[in-house]
Parts: C-alpha cells; structure tokens; sequence
C-alpha cells in the first residue's frame, strides 16, 4: 500500500511582480482574502489532506512568512490581558499541535522545479504534496487536496489537479493529454508548459496542486531549462510519466487564481458570501454598487 503524503511544499520565494507595489513589502502569498492570508488557505488545506510537515521554500528577503507561523508572545500576552480569548485563539492556532514547519532558503530564483528540488533533503523518499499558495480552490466538501491524497493512496500514481481553461489560455499554464477519464481521474500521457494555443494538447490545464513520487527529485536534478528560462516542475513530471503512472485529477471545488488582480477579488467576493457574518452585509453592499453603477 502507498505510504500516505505527510509532508507538504509551499514555494513562496517568488517576487510578487503583479501586485506591486503592495508586494514590496508584502508577500504576495501573504495578501488577505478577508483575514486570514493566501498561505493559510494553502496550510489548512495540506493539513486537512493528514501533512504534518510544511516546507516553505522561500528567499532571504521574505521574513513575513516565517514570521507568521512563528509563535507571537508579546502579542499573545497582550491579547490575554486584555481577555481577548477569541483572538488569542486564533493567533495560537494558525497552525495546529503535532504540525511543524520547515523553512528552506532558495539561494537562486530558477523557476518551480527547481524550488521543488529544494526541498529533497527534508522530504526524502517518500511520496509529497506541493501546493501553490496563488490557486485558492474554494470547497464546500473535502479540501482539493484531500481529494488527491485519498486518490493516491487507492491507486499509488502521482496525482496533478487540472482543470478546464478557455483555450486562448494555455500559454498561462502547464497543459495535459490524458486517456478516457474514469470518474475525476485519467492516466495523463502527455504534459507541456505554457503551449501556445495552437500547439496545445488540449485545454486541460494543471492547477496547482501535485501529489509527486519522491522519483521526481532525481528527475528535477536533470531538468535543464524550459519555458521562460527557468528549471520547470512540468518538464519533469513529462520524465516522470515515463516510468510511472501520473493521473490527472479534476478535483471538486472551485480555484481562484489569487496571483492575478481580478482572482483576487472574486475570491475576496467568494468567501465573503460563504461568511456566517459578512454574507448579509456582503451581498447587501454589492448590490447597491452595481445598481448605482447602471
Ligand atoms: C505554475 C506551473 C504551471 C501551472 C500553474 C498553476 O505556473 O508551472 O504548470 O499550470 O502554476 O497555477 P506559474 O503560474 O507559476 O507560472
């Protein structure tokens, strides 16, 4: 049987370039939809999937990162004088008992692939999660990754959410030929980075969680450079799907792409409608915007 996933990358050493200038001093992965930042999203959901290890790999400017999973005493004794337990709670709790996180540095902005190779010491050989901190997928049910996990653990592939993209947009992401789906997973076949559309395999793009076989570290050790220069995760799962099984999977739920502006601000809009309460003000508030706006 194939070991469960306990340990989950996050790379967060990217520079944020769309949100600047917020991101000078703001990771982008540290923007909030309503209060809790984009990070925390991506950590809850590797949490719910059973990971009990969290490897950032991050750079030597981005302090904010670690910063907020470490413990705040002077806060948190402020809060308790004041009887703010609520509150209290929540800063002790961004991440829960028995999870630790692990801070790597990547020394040299290579690309993703070479951010996930960054953390091959700490994962060692056994099957991992990455998550992309930007791909907000909003769920109702089990967490996207959860889904993935159970997936993996059935059959022992390597498993790449996907979904449906207009096809004017495959040059934005990594896209998949697959065989028949059976249910929400088929055997993927063939894997590009960012095609133009008229070399696309298809319009099925990969959405930014991965459940990987330790094997693609060996592989990621041999990726030279792909599309826009950089040592791509893509490239090397295309190797990967060589000698092992790597199933598309089209998870339950719904991704907002955080690293654009408008992502942003429909999740914003997202979670604040699914908010027990913000909902009513919520909605209230936008319907009096676009009537003013007619
Ligand atoms: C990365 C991956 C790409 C994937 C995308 C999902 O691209 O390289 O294959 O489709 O994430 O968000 P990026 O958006 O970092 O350029």
């Amino acid at each position: 049987m194939t070991q469960r996933i306990r340990k989950a990358v996050f790379p967060v050493a990217g520079l944020g370039t769309r949100f600047l200038p917020a991101t000078k001093t703001v990771p982008k992965e540290m923007l909030p939809i309503i209060d809790r930042p984009l990070i925390q999203y991506a950590v809850d959901e590797a949490i719910e999937a059973g990971c009990d290890t969290l490897i950032f790999i991050t750079n030597r400017y981005k302090h904010a990162v670690a910063d907020y999973f470490d413990k705040a005493y002077e806060l948190e004794q402020k809060l308790e004088r004041a009887g703010k337990h609520e509150q209290l709670e929540l800063v002790r709790h961004v991440l829960p008992k028995g999870v630790r996180a692990v801070f790597v540095t990547q020394a040299e902005a290579l690309g993703l692939g070479h951010a996930v190779l960054c953390a091959k010491a700490i994962v060692g050989n056994e099957p991992f999660a990455v998550l992309l901190p930007d791909d907000l997928i909003w769920n109702r049910g089990h967490s996207a990754l959860k889904q993935m996990a159970d997936a993996n653990q059935a059959t022992g592939a390597s498993i790449i959410a996907v979904e449906d993209v207009p096809h004017d947009k495959t040059g934005s992401y990594g896209i998949v030929a697959t065989d028949m789906f059976e249910g929400r997973q088929a055997c993927i076949s063939a894997i590009v980075e960012k095609p133009k559309p008229e070399e696309a395999p298809s319009d099925l793009a990969v959405v930014g969680r991965y459940v990987l076989s330790p094997k693609i570290f060996e592989l990621l050790e041999a990726t030279g450079t792909g599309a826009g220069g950089e040592i791509q995760l893509t490239d090397a799962i295309a190797e990967l799907l060589k000698t092992e099984r790597v199933d598309a999977f089209r998870f339950e739920g719904r991704r907002f792409d955080c690293g654009t502006h408008l992502g942003l601000v429909e999740a914003t809009i997202r979670f604040a409608l699914n908010n027990e309460k913000l909902a009513g003000p919520a909605r209230e508030v936008l319907q009096r915007m676009l009537a003013e706006d007619c």
